[in-house]
């Protein structure tokens, strides 16, 4: 397998408006990621996700860009994201940027134009359609709740947000637009950024003619999001940007595509592809959702042979074809230890157990910020505490249609995407060190006892375990390209695999759940001479037994001789 630094990094994600506020007014800024750069040098990462800092009237945070050439005032200015990205440099990192080019913020002079009148020659930089029997042009659903279709009483047009509506759709038929966001891209690149996540990438070409999307009790249906997802163009597109402007730069490139499996992925990040290095799934994050495709909010409990499953074909299906991202958490999902591990009684081992599986797969990992201190999801009591336009849009809709209060609440609590967007915990001051000022959204209450200060001085902490097993990754290439093999593919608790290259053999062995499973190591595993590597928990008395009985959330790695 052909080796590359994208493949051998570790990413840490940062959400900027809730890393580290500098100047007072509750807000994080580019001064305050500047203060924290040694804290994720010392992590051992080697390239930083920064979500939007363009400048934008943050109605999605940032995913809303009014001008991509300017940065948000908020954050600070031009001189500030130039001096970032050389202490980035300077500290042998690499600075990933984030952008959106599925759509922009209605405030974009484009947009503006474009609504100006039927016939202003920006009108076609955006989806405009005539409405149909009186409604919108087709049905489909915007994944903010709502129709996709805004009426625009002033030209008597809808045009289509597949996001909030202040976030029109760009049309990228138009070979114009196509211009615009290539020179755009190539402009950051000139900078000197080291990659991009692509946002929503999945969806900038809609299928043609707009049909409506089949009555979801009709079989077999074509649900709406296939009609804007992954289709054939999109891969045109992608490789048309790759040959005029990416092609030129060493960079790293993610997108991000919903609604797909990992043989569709390899269409994206084939190695013979010229798109992307590797796409973020949302297979996983489906497993909690009570039906494939129903919306997020509708909760059942996972199930650990679901996740194997899952995680298993994404492992095999790339192997030497492709390359994977692998995440638990971001800023769009719950906290991964609220949601896979145990928030309550078991914080701490099963945000190591996580982390080991995060770091024991084949693929890029991406550390979403305050994971490495195992931060919760903070359930926060009331609807006026959460500031995020899909949870807010939900809410509202939910309760419109008289659904009650708490169980709107429950699913609110469970799924928001503000459980990962609450300030980062830094230490036990007010607001977590976070901000001198009053923090724009609360912090989470468990701030005295979960924060960075703590992690970093205690030698048992969640941080120093990360620590270790990023080292451990760096000392072992088996980790970064061995393949993947899983065993015990029937056991309910625990998920075993082993990594495999010329250089040898790891066995990881993580128990998912609170109760004590014992591993039995199937026949072709010799645990006799295995060493181990790394474990959440004090070694036992004999090591090498070929039935170990687990602890809650235990995880263990082993090189095997
Ligand atoms: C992506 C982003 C999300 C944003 C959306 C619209 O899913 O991760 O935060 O709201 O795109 O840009
Ligand atoms: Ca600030």
């Amino acid at each position: 397998m052909k080796a590359k630094w994208w493949k051998e990094s570790v990413v840490y994600q940062i959400y900027p408006s809730s890393f580290k506020d500098a100047n007072g007014d509750g807000i994080g800024d580019l001064k305050g990621i500047m203060s924290k750069l040694d804290y994720i040098k010392e992590l051992g990462v080697d390239v930083i996700w920064i979500c939007p800092i363009y400048q934008s009237p943050n109605h999605d945070n940032g995913y809303d860009i009014s001008d991509y050439c300017a940065i948000q005032p908020q954050f600070g200015t031009m001189e500030d994201f130039d001096r970032l990205l050389r202490e980035i440099h300077s500290r042998g990192m690499k600075l990933m940027m984030d952008l959106v080019l599925n759509h922009t913020s209605s405030d974009h002079p484009w947009f503006i134009e474009s609504k100006s009148s039927v016939d202003n020659p920006k009108r076609d930089y955006y989806i405009w359609r005539k409405g149909k029997n009186g409604g919108p042009p087709n049905n489909w659903e915007s994944y903010f709740s709502g129709s996709v279709w805004e009426y625009d009483a002033s030209t008597g047009e809808y045009y289509m947000h597949l996001y909030a509506k202040q976030q029109p759709d760009l049309n990228w038929d138009n070979e114009r637009v196509v211009d615009e966001l290539h020179e755009m891209v190539a402009w950051w690149l000139k900078k000197g950024v080291d990659g991009f996540r692509f946002d929503a990438v999945a969806h900038i070409v809609k299928a043609q003619g707009l049909p409506d999307g089949d009555n979801p009790n009709k079989l077999p249906t074509v649900r709406a999001y296939q009609l804007f997802s992954n289709l054939k163009r999109v891969h045109t597109l992608l490789q048309n940007l790759n040959d005029r402007v990416l092609y030129y730069y060493d960079i790293m490139t993610v997108g991000e595509t919903s609604g797909l499996g990992p043989e569709k992925a390899l269409e994206y990040v084939g190695d013979t592809r010229r798109e992307l290095n590797m796409v973020f799934q949302f297979e996983h994050m489906y497993l909690d959702a009570a039906s494939p495709g129903s919306g997020k909010w509708d909760i059942k409990s996972w199930s650990l042979l679901d996740l194997k499953k899952v995680m298993s074909q994404w492992q095999t299906v790339l192997h030497d074809k492709g390359w994977n991202a692998n995440y638990l958490g971001n800023h769009d999902q719950p906290r991964s230890v609220s949601r896979f591990g145990n928030d309550l009684q078991c914080r701490i081992p099963s945000a190591k157990m996580l982390a080991t599986f995060l770091l024991t797969l084949e693929g890029t990992p991406y550390i979403y910020q305050g994971e490495e201190i195992g931060m919760t999801n903070p359930a926060f009591d009331s609807i006026d505490d959460y500031r995020d336009v899909e949870t807010l849009n939900f809410y509202h809709e939910k309760r419109d249609q008289g659904i009650p209060e708490e169980e709107v609440m429950k699913a609110v609590r469970r799924k928001s995407r503000d459980n990962a967007r609450t300030p980062m915990q830094w230490d036990n001051t007010d607001h977590a060190g976070f901000t001198s000022g009053t923090p724009w959204i609360d912090v989470n209450s468990n701030y005295m006892e979960v924060n960075a200060a703590n992690a970093v001085k205690d030698p048992d902490s969640i941080y120093n375990y990360y620590k270790e097993m990023i080292k451990l990754r760096k000392e072992h290439p088996i980790l970064v390209y061995g393949e993947y093999h899983l065993l015990l593919p029937d056991d309910p608790d625990i998920y075993a695999y082993t990594r495999t290259s010329n250089e040898g053999t790891i066995l990881v062995i993580l128990n998912f759940y609170g109760r004590e499973p014992v591993f039995k190591a199937p026949k072709s595993i010799v645990m006799e001479g295995a060493v181990l590597l790394i474990s959440n928990y004090a070694p036992l008395k004999d090591e090498n037994t070929s039935e170990l009985v687990l602890r809650p959330y235990e995880a263990r790695v082993y090189l095997m001789s």
